[in-house]
């Protein structure tokens, strides 16, 4: 049973402490990005079984750099699943991005050429697979993806090299054959899969040997339900410096912050003030929530979660930490040209977006690339959604009505965590990229059914709109549109022009069908023009 390496120490010189030293994910060498299902030594003397990539749990780290081109193989060498892998946070072309309709089947592989025109950033990848999400991240299929300018961050004074450490965090519900059992029950299914032990880097009771200086740590959170309160057994305070897409313009001082799924915090941390020979542990704090009441016994949202313990055990270190970091120019919500209401809801038993559940067949609205729209979520339950725009970054910009005053909500993200009952309202714009996109909670027993399909159209494009009325589709346009005609297909390869005249609805095309189960979805395209 070969046990595999998971990746390298740190190299940071220390002594030994229980737990394990914490590990750093291997880089990617530009080879295929492989999935297989492989025994993994995750656990000293034990062999789990997981889904591995490149032979890796989290999978290697992807480092690029803006203008560099992502260009790599995916080969689904898992046994019997389907899979595709999305590029979270990377502003990538829609055939590239991951959409669970381009999974590919066991055996099969495909290739992906995504060009990085975006800041640095840390973003990260893992699988997309609809219905299978869930399961195949909480058994492996996930990775880091660092856009980097290590010269900007030295020119910033920020720390780099080893003072630089990114930390992906997910749970595990322990059990005692050390398998990474995925069987969430009716109630997990509500409230999401948590575990009750934590994985750093893959690293069960994960430390790190550093010194007295200031350190970069990149989080992630990487758990399929959990929201972490981040803050220090010995509750010292930290810089909160970068969110989803990349540094702040301020560096805030904090004693805790709560960061959901699949969202990332980049912090400053200094050890200075604690003696060689001690230690102070990351940990999720505990916090009271309304919900669940009942449920079976279990790990809960809010249970406290110890994550990594910093053990000093050298003297020194540079404790220099920047005064400034570069402004940011942020989507002017006074530009906006709309406001998208998304009601996040529970009816029976299912999870829901404007009373709808996900259905792959379904394009729910449309967005013109280069127009600024305000995106309001609406968390009529009383639980957690950490709320997911594929292809573009926000910013938030009110909670419940007030501007948002939380320091973690500047700058750029990707996902936004709406708490219990709570509205939040961000700014969106969307680049020139067109094509069909995923927006989703990332709590991924909800994704599967909270999650809509939008589709980005170019300026020219007149925006359809799509509304699902009883049994009814009505496809409105705004009209004269001469020069467009109306196409359908089922599978978005082959396209069907309607050529029977649209109806006049005020100042709209109308065009209207029974709604069927198969999929539907729906396209303006030019005329084209006749010689
Ligand atoms: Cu990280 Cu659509 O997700
Ligand atoms: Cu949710």
């Amino acid at each position: 049973m070969g046990a595999t390496l998971l990746g390298r120490q740190t190299s940071f010189a220390g002594v030994n402490h229980p737990g394990q030293q914490l590990r750093l994910p291997l880089d990617w060498d530009g080879s295929p990005l492989v999935l297989n299902e492989t025994n993994l030594e995750i656990w000293p003397g034990q062999t789990t079984s997981g889904l591995a990539i490149n032979g890796l749990l989290p999978g290697p780290t992807i480092r690029l750099s803006k203008g560099d081109v992502f260009t790599a193989q995916i080969q689904n060498q898992l046994d019997s699943e389907e899979a595709v892998l999305h590029w979270h946070g990377l502003l990538s072309p829609a055939e590239y991005d991951g959409h669970p309709n381009q999974k590919v089947a066991p055996g099969e592989s495909y290739n992906v050429a995504v060009p990085i025109v975006q800041d640095p950033s840390m973003c990260w990848y893992h699988a997309h697979t609809h219905d299978l999400t869930g399961s195949q991240v909480y058994r492996g299929l996930a990775g880091l993806f660092l856009i980097e300018d290590r010269e900007r961050d030295e020119a910033l004074g920020l720390p780099t090299g080893i003072h630089d450490i990114p930390l992906v965090v997910r749970d595990w519900k322990s059990n005692a054959s050390y398998e990474l059992n995925y069987a969430p029950s009716m109630f997990e299914h509500m409230w999401g899969y948590l575990g009750d032990t934590a994985l750093v880097n893959g690293t069960p009771d994960a430390w790190l040997p550093v010194d007295q200086g200031v350190w970069r740590f990149r989080v992630l959170n990487g758990c399929n339900a959990r929201v972490l309160r981040l803050g220090f057994s010995d509750s010292r305070s930290f810089r909160v410096i970068g969110s989803d897409g990349g540094l702040f313009s301020s560096l805030e001082s904090v004693q805790s912050l709560d960061l959901g799924p699949g969202q990332r915090v980049e912090i400053l941390v200094s050890f200075d003030g604690l003696s060689v020979g001690t230690s102070t542990i990351l940990r999720s704090l505990a916090f009271p929530i309304a919900a669940p009441g009942g449920g079976p016994a279990g790990p809960r949202q809010g249970d406290p979660l110890d994550l990594i313990t910093f053990h000093v055990d050298t003297s020194g270190g540079s404790t220099a930490i920047p005064s400034t970091l570069p402004a940011l120019e942020l989507t002017d919500p006074d530009k906006s040209i709309r406001t998208r209401t998304f009601a996040l809801s529970r009816a029976s038993g299912e999870h829901t977006i404007n009373g709808l559940t996900y259905q792959m067949s379904r394009i729910d609205y449309q967005v013109t690339s280069g127009n600024v729209e305000i995106w309001e979520f609406v968390n009529q339950t009383q639980d957690y959604h950490p709320m997911h725009s594929h292809a573009a970054f926000f910013h938030v910009i009110s909670r419940n009505g007030n501007p948002t005053t939380q320091p973690f909500d500047q700058g750029w993200h990707d996902t936004v965590l709406v708490y219990p009952g709570e509205t939040v309202q961000v700014a969106i714009s969307f680049g020139p990229r067109p094509g069909l996109f995923l927006m989703h909670c990332h709590n991924l027993e909800h994704e599967r059914q909270m999650m809509q399909n939008f589709e980005v159209v170019t300026p020219e494009t007149p925006e359809l709109e799509i509304q699902r009325a009883g049994d009814e589709v009505v496809v409105s346009w705004p009209s004269p549109s001469e020069d467009w005609q109306l196409q359908i297909s089922s599978d978005l390869r082959t396209w069907e022009t309607i050529n029977s005249e649209p109806s006049i609805a005020g100042d709209l095309f109308e065009w209207r069908e029974a709604s069927t189960t198969s999929r539907r979805f729906y396209r303006l395209s030019r005329i084209p023009t006749s010689i």
